[in-house]
C-alpha cells in the first residue's frame, strides 16, 4: 500500500478482522490511529473489536458462503485473521482470484488453523527440531502410538484447539482413556482426531516474536523483538515478561527456526514471499537445545507485554507491517504482564479494586469489555514495567490480584 486513503470516504483504505477478541481490538486501535477504515467481525456482538471499529459484522467465520459474502460485499484491501476457526480454504480461493489480500497469506492461515497442518510443516518439510509425535483418530490408535513410538509422560490435545482447551498431560496407561475423553469434549470441531506429542522437560518456554515487513528498497526484511518469556497452566497463559534471558547459542537457534518458519509462512499461493505481518513463535529451551512447538501468524496472547514494554507494540508492528510500513522491534523497558480471569460465569460483570491496582507502581490495564464473564474467560490484563524484570512479574500479578470482578 502506497498511498492512504480518508475513512469512511470513497478512498479509504479498508482493512477487515476476522476475530476481534482482545488481540483483534489492539490491532483495530493501531489502525485507526494510522487513518485505517476498519471493519471488525466476529461471531456475537459487541466483542471487545466491534467496540473501537468503524463497523461491526457478526457472522459465522468457519462457513465459507457467510465469509465470500461479507468479503465480497465490504471490499477490504486487506483481511487479517485473528483466529483460527475461519474458513480458509475460501479464503484461499477469494486470494487466488485477486479479490483480497489475507495476512500474512491465505495459506499460512490454513497451514496453522490446525495443529496437523503447521506441525508437518516444521517437522517434515523444514525439518526442525519439535516434539515427537503422532496423529490419532481413536483411542486404539492413541494407544498404539503412545506405547510404540512416544512413552511417557507425553500430552495429548485435539488437533483444532487453543487456549489448552481439551488438553492432557500423560503420565501412564491409567490415564489415556481420560485423556481421550477430554480432548473429544475440548476440541473446536468434534472430528476425533488428536496429536500426542511426547513431553519437553524444557528450562523454559519462549514467544519469539517475529515481524516480516517490507524495507526501503521494496523487499521483505525479518525483524526480532527480545524472547518473551511466559508461564502457561493447564496449556493457557497467565504470565508473561520481556526479555527472557537467554543463552547465546540458545537466542541464535530459536531465530533460524523462526526465520526459516516464517519465510515458509510467508509465500503466497504464487509461491511468492510476498506475505507481511507479525508472528508469534513457540519455542521450549533446554540449556542451548531448541524445539519449535507452534506458531500465530498474528499477534500472540503472551505479546500482550510489548503493550508496556517496546516502543511499537506487537500490535502496531502487526498494523504498520500489513501496511508496507517500516517497523522498530527495540525494546522500551523491561516489564511483564498478568492475566485477570473473569472468575465467575455471568453477563455484562462489573470491576472493583481498578483504582487500587493502579496504584500498584509503574502499572497499565486493560479491561477488554467481553460482555460475557465465565470463570476461567481472560477479561483483562495487568502489565507493569521496570528495570529489573522480576519486580514488573511481582507488580503485575499484584496488580492483577487486586481486580475483582463479580456479579452485579
Ligand atoms: N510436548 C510438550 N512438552 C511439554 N510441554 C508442552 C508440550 N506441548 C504443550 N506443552 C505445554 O502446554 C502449553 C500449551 O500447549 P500448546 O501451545 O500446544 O497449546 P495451545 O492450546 O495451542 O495453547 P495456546 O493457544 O495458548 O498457545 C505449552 O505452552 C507448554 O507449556
Ligand atoms: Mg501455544
Amino acid at each position: 500500500m502506497t498511498t492512504f486513503g480518508t475513512p469512511l470516504s470513497p478512498h479509504a483504505t479498508k482493512v477487515m478482522l476476522l476475530g476481534s477478541g482482545e488481540l483483534g481490538k489492539e490491532v483495530l486501535i493501531a489502525l485507526q490511529r494510522l487513518g485505517v477504515e476498519t471493519i471488525a467481525t466476529d461471531r456475537y456482538d459487541n466483542a471487545p473489536g466491534q467496540q473501537v471499529a468503524h463497523h461491526a459484522r457478526t457472522i459465522t467465520m468457519s462457513d465459507p458462503a457467510q465469509l465470500r459474502a461479507l468479503i465480497e460485499k465490504e471490499r477490504p484491501h486487506l483481511v487479517v485473521p485473528e483466529i483460527e476457526a475461519i474458513a480458509t480454504a475460501m479464503l484461499e480461493e477469494l486470494e487466488a482470484a485477486g479479490i483480497v489480500r489475507v495476512v500474512p497469506t491465505a495459506r499460512a492461515a490454513r497451514l496453522t488453523m490446525d495443529r496437523e497442518g503447521i506441525r508437518r510443516l516444521a517437522a517434515e518439510t523444514l525439518g526442525l527440531p519439535t516434539s515427537p509425535y503422532v496423529f490419532c483418530d481413536s483411542l486404539d490408535e492413541l494407544q498404539a502410538a503412545i506405547a510404540t513410538k512416544i512413552g511417557y509422560p507425553c500430552v495429548v490435545k485435539p488437533v483444532m484447539s487453543s487456549s489448552g482447551k481439551g488438553q492432557s498431560k500423560i503420565a501412564g496407561p491409567d490415564d489415556i482413556q481420560a485423556a481421550w475423553d477430554h480432548a473429544m469434549a475440548g476440541g473446536r470441531v468434534s472430528h476425533g482426531r488428536v496429536i500426542v506429542e511426547g513431553f519437553i522437560d524444557f528450562d523454559y518456554e519462549i514467544t519469539q516474536l517475529t515481524v516480516r515487513a517490507k524495507g526501503a528498497d521494496g523487499q521483505i526484511e525479518t525483524h526480532f523483538c527480545e524472547p518473551i518469556g511466559h508461564v502457561q497452566v493447564s496449556g493457557d497463559y497467565v504470565e508473561s515478561w520481556q526479555p527472557q534471558p537467554m543463552a547465546a547459542a540458545a537466542l541464535r537457534k530459536s531465530r533460524n527456526i523462526c526465520k526459516a518458519v516464517t519465510d515458509n509462512l510467508g509465500l503466497g499461493h504464487d509461491g511468492q514471499p510476498g506475505g507481511l505481518g507479525l508472528f508469534g513463535v513457540e519455542l521450549f529451551v533446554k540449556g542451548d537445545e531448541v524445539w519449535f512447538s507452534e506458531v500465530s501468524p498474528r499477534p500472540h496472547d503472551t505479546g500482550m507485554v510489548t503493550m508496556c514494554t517496546q516502543w511499537q507494540n506487537e500490535f502496531e508492528l502487526h498494523a504498520r507491517a500489513i501496511l508496507g510500513l517500516p517497523v522498530n522491534t527495540a525494546l522500551k523497558s523491561p516489564g511483564a504482564s498478568a492475566v485477570i480471569y473473569g472468575g465467575v460465569d455471568a453477563q455484562g460483570i462489573v470491576f472493583d479494586g481498578v483504582a487500587d491496582a493502579l496504584r500498584v507502581p509503574n502499572t497499565d490495564i486493560r479491561l477488554f469489555g467481553k460482555p460475557e464473564s465465565f470463570v476461567k474467560r481472560r477479561m483483562g490484563v495487568a502489565l507493569a514495567f521496570d528495570a529489573d524484570v522480576n519486580i514488573a512479574r511481582d507488580n503485575a500479578k499484584l496488580a492483577a490480584s487486586r481486580v475483582k470482578p463479580h456479579v452485579v
